[in-house]
């Protein structure tokens, strides 16, 4: 069940909407990595990158909104900092209990966090940002 990108998730920047593309290609790369039994580096490798490359994108967010004083910079940060949190739990439990991973729960658990994120918080301040007039 790999996730395709539509238009209702744009959140109408184009770098942002870059980023998040980005990192669903490479959760459907997990997804497909976990589903073809890959070996333990391999998926592991996977979840690395996600893990890199979320943590490049929050910076970058979190960067605007200091740089326009975002009122709800504090609750998006956290938002950020639980999703990085639980990519390390997963990487975690993989290396210890690789075998009895239940792939579709994680790929489904870290999808739907991402698409909640981006339609409620990552909208909001898009939004936001398009109301001050300001370019991101
Ligand atoms: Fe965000
Ligand atoms: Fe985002």
């Amino acid at each position: 069940m790999r996730f395709e990108w539509n238009d209702s998730y744009s959140v109408h920047d184009k770098d942002i909407d870059k980023h998040h593309q980005r990192l669903f290609e490479i959760l459907n790369r997990l997804s497909i990595s976990l589903d073809d039994k890959n070996t333990k580096d391999t998926v592991y490798h996977i979840i690395d990158d996600l893990f890199d490359y979320a943590t490049y994108h929050f910076a970058y967010e979190e960067e605007i909104m200091e740089q326009v004083r975002y009122p709800q910079l504090e609750a998006h940060k956290k938002a950020h900092l639980l999703f990085t949190s639980k990519l390390k739990e997963v990487a975690n439990d993989y290396l210890v209990n690789y075998e009895s991973l239940e792939s579709f729960e994680i790929y489904e658990m870290l999808v739907q966090w991402l698409k909640v994120h981006i339609l409620d918080m990552d909208q909001t301040l898009t939004d936001y940002l398009k109301d001050k007039g300001g370019s991101l």
